[in-house]
């Protein structure tokens, strides 16, 4: 057993959709989440700019002496997360295998569709990792930039978020994709407008569940569970109060959260 808490880490409040599979998942685990606020978006940034910012929330995370530590955001675990598992002697949970295989689990027809930042759908990390599971599947991609700011403002349910929605998807009708990867943290957020503007049949895959699930057999199997307490805690860190952290954070997370602002410039 160990109590040291699970470090999770995003460019903004998008990560808390990994936070609440990790709750799920693992009840009695103590969590530290850091959310870079004073500099998102990482997804429209250099691979050098993101891995120096993501090494940095790493260093972050070990300064709260973390066990494990959950790169929630995709862009990150998609551009960067070989340099980063080699750079930190950690062990470093990325969202792209995990939300991969759900995908490749989910699929019918054969035909998947990723969407992410600009940065995750250059890296191709997705279609990759999907098509190294079954090379049968064809795998259709497409960045939508727009998402995220409309999930920071808190308008996920409004008609621009629909009207948007309508714009970046309507490509996967025409590839008649099956089955949709949330291949960016903020996605789930928008999971109902993105449902309403495809086929009712089309299976969103959200790749936090199964990365709480890879978190649970990593501690699982190094004997690092920590499943004796009853009120868990969970800090939340950002580097800027700029934006709606704590009130949409809050909303989605369904408490109230007191986070605490951080120089990530220190670390
Ligand atoms: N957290 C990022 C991701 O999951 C999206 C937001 C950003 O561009 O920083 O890719």
């Amino acid at each position: 057993m160990d109590n040291r808490p699970i470090g999770v880490f995003d460019s903004g409040l998008g990560g808390l959709t990994v936070v609440i599979e990790i709750i799920k998942e693992l009840p009695g685990e103590n969590i530290v989440y850091f959310g870079d606020t004073a500099r998102i978006p990482y997804g429209t940034r250099s691979r050098e700019i993101v891995t120096r910012y993501s090494s940095q929330s790493i260093r972050f995370l070990l300064s709260k002496n973390v066990k494990i530590a959950v790169i929630a955001c995709n862009t990150v675990s998609a551009c960067c997360f070989e340099i980063l598992s080699d750079s930190f002697n950690l062990p470093l949970v990325s969202v792209i295998q995990p939300g991969a295989r759900a995908a490749a689990e989910a699929t019918r027809n054969g035909r998947v569709g990723v969407i992410g930042t600009s940065g995750t759908i250059r890296s191709k990390a997705y279609p990759d990792a999907i098509r190294a599971i079954n090379p049968d599947i064809k795998v259709f991609d497409q960045a939508c930039t727009l998402f995220v700011p409309i999930a920071e403002e808190g308008w996920s349910n409004t008609e621009v978020a629909r009207y948007t929605a309508e714009r970046y998807l309507q490509v996967f009708k025409q590839q008649k994709v099956d089955t949709l990867v949330l291949g960016c943290t903020h996605y789930p957020l928008l999971e109902k407008t993105i449902a309403s503007v495809l086929n009712s049949d089309v299976r969103l895959v959200n790749p936090a569940v199964n990365t709480a699930r890879r978190v649970k057999e990593i501690l699982k199997s190094s004997n690092q569970l920590n499943n004796g307490q009853e009120h868990p805690g969970i800090e939340f860190y950002v580097s800027d109060f700029g934006q709606g952290f704590q009130t949409i954070g809050g909303r989605f997370l369904g408490r109230e959260i007191q986070a605490k602002c951080i120089d990530i410039e220190e670390y």
